[in-house]
């Protein structure tokens, strides 16, 4: 078994019917989903989710943006997650996103940017367990 990630397809992606698209380049990339679900945070969720980012000038806006609406939160596995899927969803900010990255392709604005995936292996685990047991997550 490869290493994991945990990612989240965002409201704006999910809103506008992108979720499968993007989910087909993640596979394609060569990812196995090993946990899925759909949900949508509360205020307050999104809130805790974000916690690292509660000093930030944009922290309000962006637990708004996360509530609301729909997301799905996703468990990845491939050799190397954390790095491959940066790559595969590009920057932060969709204008400098390199082409044929997923933000390049789907986000709106650097906030509202598709997607979202794990910066290091320790992020991935808590963020992973934020969203599911151990028991939704696959073993295989
Ligand atoms: P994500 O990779 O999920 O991590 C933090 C999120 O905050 C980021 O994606 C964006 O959705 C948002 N974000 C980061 N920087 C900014 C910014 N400068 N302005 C607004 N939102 C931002």
């Amino acid at each position: 078994a490869g290493k994991r990630t945990f990612s989240m397809i965002k409201p704006d992606a999910v809103a506008a019917g992108n979720s499968g698209a993007i989910l087909k380049m993640i596979e394609e990339a060569g990812f196995r989903i090993v946990a899925m679900k759909m949900t949508r945070l509360t205020l307050a969720q999104a809130g805790a989710f974000y916690a690292v980012h509660k000093e930030r000038p944009f922290y309000q806006d962006l637990c708004n943006y996360m509530s609301s609406g729909p997301i799905i939160a996703l468990v990845l596995e491939k050799e190397n997650a954390v790095e491959d899927f940066r790559k595969l969803i590009g920057a932060t900010d969709p204008a400098k996103a390199e082409e044929g990255t997923i933000r390049k392709l789907f986000a709106k604005s650097i906030e509202a940017n598709a997607i979202h995936g794990s910066d290091s292996d320790e992020n991935a685990t808590i963020e992973s367990a934020f969203f599911f047991s151990k028991l939704e997550e696959v073993n295989a």
